[in-house]
């Protein structure tokens, strides 16, 4: 039979199927593979052969061709229009997944490289799994045209519509340049890759031009920039394999929508597990750092903390952990880094991960040595109040349980602002070195005992003496437990038990709120 009519039977249309399946699947080709690899990055396909567990990946929308004549574009042949996108298991879970591959044309979004990805966000959203995007991408594909806008506003739009609901992670493993970084903006975590990544709203040659700034790449828009500066980058990763391992392990932690019972892992600590080491932890000297890391490392399960934004706002800690098998969201403030203290960047960190938590039903643990909201010209002038309130807000408006614990300093506003009994906390706990008052003592009696000071005989003797008095009267627990401001006063060593009974206790735990549109969060 010629090679004509064997095209025209069952078996010649199967193998001439699987043939151009076969060639889709190269993508860009093997010259452009290569020079992938030499930038340090993997193919997309290669990068979801990492994320997915071996044999589960499900293409979607293979065939799918631009239809763009404009500038040639009809001379020119993007594979899959440079989008793989599908869906299949990660380690046993099923998630949602789009990578860009910059060897098909720079990964460039078109009108129908969007729709690919609309396809599996909307079946994320309808089937409640998680969303992952691998970015790899020169952005709006420039000879389409408004098409490729429209495609990133529909992108946006799902972003939106799945917030809250489905867990959205992108990865930055390679340009993400112009209104293209508003979807991993949007999404809830964003990881980038050391070295082979950035993301910015316009790129350095553009700014010398119109501002005359000189920068590179890596500078402006880099991991460690985004990871230290702007913090619109969560982790910062050694290379694609890293990226793809550290977003395995952060869905280790999350549920697949917020319907969904949060993942249990097998708990080998005990329920019982006291933990002495605490016991020594904060200074005797009120001005001493300490490492508030030991505190969360001792009460999780094994020892084990998933911190994220772990470089920027770094006088906030924000951590996953498991207590007995199940996932808390840890937020403590961090003495070693300006004390402690509220400002801008750290109640932004702290909110917007109180919400994500409270979204998917992980439960708040606070731990508070906080001795105030940073005060000055550049937080005042940087909306500190605006700020300030958002962590007021997020934390009054989450509904799952709240545990509180004072560890030392509680001071004035920020006291109520890392969940105080007020905002909501289901209970309080105060360690015995816990100073809970509106302001530390020298700073209260200089006001209250202004001219009392002043008329003494010996002023500094005096200033002493009625400071001694003041922190008598209020740097401690007692006079917060006294009126059932917080509910108990525990021995460092017992907070791990402690935590453990009060999540068991509060797990079934419901909060109805008023029914409305939305809350109007001061953004
Ligand atoms: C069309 C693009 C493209 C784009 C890259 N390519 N970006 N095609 N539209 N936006 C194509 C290139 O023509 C080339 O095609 C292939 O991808 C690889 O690109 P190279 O330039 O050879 O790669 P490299 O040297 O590594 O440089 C990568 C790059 C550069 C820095 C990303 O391509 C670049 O500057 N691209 C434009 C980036 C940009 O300004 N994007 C913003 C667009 S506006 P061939 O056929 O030669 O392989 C935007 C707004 C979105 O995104 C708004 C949403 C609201």
């Amino acid at each position: 039979m010629g090679a004509d009519l064997q095209k025209n039977t069952t078996k010649g249309k199967i193998s001439a199927f699987c043939e151009k399946k076969e060639a889709l699947k190269l993508m860009g080709g093997k010259k452009q593979t290569k020079k992938q690899h030499d930038s340090n990055k993997l193919t997309a396909r290669e990068r979801l052969a990492i994320l997915f567990d071996e044999g589960t990946f499900q293409e979607v929308q293979l065939f799918v061709q631009h239809r763009s004549s404009l500038f040639d574009l009809d001379k020119k042949e993007i594979p899959s229009d440079g989008v793989i996108t599908g869906f299949g298991k990660v380690n046993g879970r099923t998630v949602f997944a789009a990578a860009q591959d910059f060897t098909s044309s720079g990964g460039s979004l078109g009108e129908m490289h969007a729709k690919k990805i609309w396809k599996v966000m909307d079946m994320a959203i309808a089937a409640q799994k998680p969303f992952i995007a691998l970015n790899d991408s020169g952005g709006a594909r420039i000879q389409e045209g408004v098409p490729a806008l429209d495609g990133y506003g529909g992108i946006f739009y799902r972003n939106t519509i799945g917030s809250g609901y489905i867990p959205q992670i992108t990865a930055i493993m390679g340009p993400t340049a112009g209104g293209a970084v508003y979807s991993p903006a949007l999404a809830d975590w964003v990881f980038m890759v050391k070295g082979s990544s950035y993301m910015y709203i316009t790129g350095p040659d553009v700014i010398k031009a119109i501002i005359g700034e000189e920068v590179t790449h890596d500078e402006l828009g880099g991991a460690v920039a985004h990871a230290t500066k702007s913090g619109v980058c969560h982790f910062v990763t050694e290379n694609d394999t890293d990226c793809i391992e550290k977003i395995k392990n952060l869905l280790s932690y999350l549920p697949d929508s917020c319907h969904s019972l949060l993942p249990l892992v097998d708990c080998t600590d005990s329920a019982e597990r006291s933990c002495p080491e605490l016991d020594d932890v904060i200074p005797d000297k009120a001005a001493r750092t300490y490492d508030m890391k030991k505190i969360i490392k001792a009460v999780a399960d094994n020892g084990e903390v998933f911190e994220l934004h772990e470089l920027w706002a770094q006088n906030m800690i924000v951590a996953l952990i498991h207590i007995m098998g199940k996932p808390v969201g840890v937020i403590a403030n961090n003495s070693r880094f300006t004390a402690g203290a509220l400002d801008v960047n750290a109640s932004d960190k702290a909110s917007r991960f109180i919400r994500f938590c409270d979204a998917f039903n992980i439960p708040l643990l606070t731990f508070a040595d906080v001795p105030g909201y940073m005060p000055g010209t550049n937080q005042e002038w940087n909306g500190i109040i605006r700020h300030g309130a958002k962590l007021l807000h997020a934390y009054a408006e989450a509904t799952v349980p709240k545990i509180t614990v004072v560890t030392r300093k509680d001071y004035g506003g920020a006291y109520i602002g890392m969940c105080s009994k007020q905002l909501g906390a289901d209970y309080v706990m105060a360690w015995p070195t816990a100073e809970i008052a509106v302001m530390g003592a020298e700073g209260a009696c200089n006001i209250i005992y202004r001219s009392e000071i002043a008329a003494a005989a010996d002023p500094e003797a005096k200033r002493a003496e009625l400071i001694a008095a003041y922190e008598d009267k209020f740097n401690n627990p007692y006079f917060a437990a006294s009126l059932g401001i917080i509910e108990e006063i525990i021995a460092p060593r017992d907070t791990r038990k402690r935590i453990v009974t009060l999540l068991d206790a509060l797990k079934d735990k419901k909060e109805i709120r008023l029914p409305k549109k939305h809350n109007n969060i001061p953004l």
